[in-house]
């Protein structure tokens, strides 16, 4: 329409194709997020990561059985085929997590093909457990081999957050022992990330899904499509923001000037939003938790300070109020992610393994929707009418 002036109904159809689905619901104007109709705040701070991830998948939360059983299952697909620490060896020491996430999710496929097939519901089951084991295990390679340290085994004694953390931030010179403030804080962080309705990566992954290809084929994709600045990259890109804020000296006004000028194409990094046009529930949440877990950690970041100066100036000026602009789920948690360890580049993996629910739990309900159909989003053509090619 930008283009030509043209709309879908100068061409004879109005583009009403939208995705159903019973998984989770978002209310842009109210900044109301609900997972199977669980209010986020209550989820954040009642629920865990896994309960989240079986209520998200199955549509119910899980009796204490099923709970312990889906917690064993995975527990015990920790584990990797040891030759994938060859695949990730040939990777370059500098790559990023977010490529070497992708490529490895894409692998796992070559070593696990007794559960790629879409319409086996057991191969399903067995790729929904083996990518919920998996992927924080691949994920705290990519951060092992970005640091040059060795990488670790999973220890299945402990919780999903817990050996996520070991993972990371363990070494085979000395025992790791779970600071519980940095375990409770990782839990509720990647339960805000869980679901989001169809954003960029989930109608990534449902549409890939709908060619009928293998889930693992299409988390990788909905891995590369998060990875994006205007996604989920856009959590490591807000570190970089402010850190640019604070080490040019130009100050948090004159940063802001800038983007209302749109100098350069700058952007205020981790506001806006395609559909919340209120303040983002889960950056409220995340911003509540930012100042108790740098407090509990004994951390002072001075970029927290910038972020939350950054967002008073927003909050109050026209340029970002007149076009609904506020705080989105990227904001905060990159300093809060800093605070705990984790290296910038590792933040858009963090995105990615709370996300794996929700993608999981999206395709699974294309895969088993009668009514799905392979994905074929409708075009406006814009371009040149029927010419003659030259006679030669
Ligand atoms: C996530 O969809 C999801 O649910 C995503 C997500 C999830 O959980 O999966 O919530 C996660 O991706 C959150 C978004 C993270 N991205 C960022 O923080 C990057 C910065 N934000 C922008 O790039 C932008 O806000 C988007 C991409 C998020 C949304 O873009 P929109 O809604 O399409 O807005 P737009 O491009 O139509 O902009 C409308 C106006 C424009 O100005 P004008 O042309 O009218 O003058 O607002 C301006 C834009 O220039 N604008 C911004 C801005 N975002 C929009 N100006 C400065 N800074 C920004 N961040």
């Amino acid at each position: 329409t930008r283009q030509t002036g043209l709309t879908s109904l100068d061409y004879g159809f109005v583009n009403t194709a939208s995705t159903r689905s019973a998984i989770t619901f978002i209310d842009g104007e109210k900044g109301i997020l609900r997972y199977r109709g669980y209010p986020i705040e209550q989820v954040a701070k009642r629920a865990t990561f896994l309960e989240t991830a079986w209520l998200l998948i199955y549509g119910e939360l899980p009796s204490a059985s099923e709970l312990e059983e889906f917690d064993t299952k995975i527990r015990r697909h920790t584990l990797l085929h040891e030759d994938l620490k060859r695949f990730f060896s040939a990777l370059p020491h500098n790559a990023h997590p977010m490529s070497v996430l992708s490529s490895g999710v894409s692998a796992l496929s070559t070593y696990y093909q007794d559960s790629l097939n879409p319409k086996n519901p057991e191969h399903v089951e067995l790729a929904t457990v083996r990518l919920l084991a998996k992927l924080p295990v691949m994920a705290a390679y990519a951060h092992k081999k970005s640091i040059g340290q060795a990488f670790l085994y999973p220890d299945n004694s402990l919780s999903f957050v817990d050996n996520f953390l070991k993972l990371n931030f363990g070494n085979l010179a000395e025992p790791y022992e779970i600071d519980p403030v940095l375990s409770k804080a990782l839990e509720r962080l990647l339960i805000l990330h869980e679901d989001h309705e169809q954003n960029a990566s989930t109608s990534t992954v449902r549409l890939v899904g709908s060619t009928e290809a293998n889930l693992f084929a299409s988390v990788s994709a909905g891995i590369n499509a998060l990875f994006g600045p205007l996604h989920g990259g856009a959590n490591e890109a807000v570190l970089a923001m402010l850190a640019q804020i604070r080490d040019s000296g130009e100050g948090v006004g004159r940063f802001v000037e800038r983007v209302k000028n749109k100098e350069d194409g700058v952007k205020l990094m981790g506001f806006g939003h395609r559909v919340y046009k209120n303040y983002d529930p889960r950056a409220k949440l995340v911003k509540e938790s930012a100042d108790e877990v740098l407090a509990a950690l004994g951390v002072h970041d001075d970029l927290l300070e910038i972020a939350k100066e950054l967002e008073a100036i927003a909050l109050e000026d026209d340029y970002f109020k007149s076009r609904r602009l506020y705080p989105n789920v990227d904001f905060y948690t990159g300093v809060i992610y800093k605070a705990m360890g984790f290296p910038t580049r590792m933040f858009t993996v963090l995105f990615a393994i709370g996300r794996l629910p929700g993608w999981i739990a999206h395709w699974r309900e294309m895969n088993t929707d009668p009514q799905t159909k392979i994905g074929r989003p409708q075009q406006l053509y814009t371009g040149a009418a029927e010419r003659s090619f030259p006679a030669r």
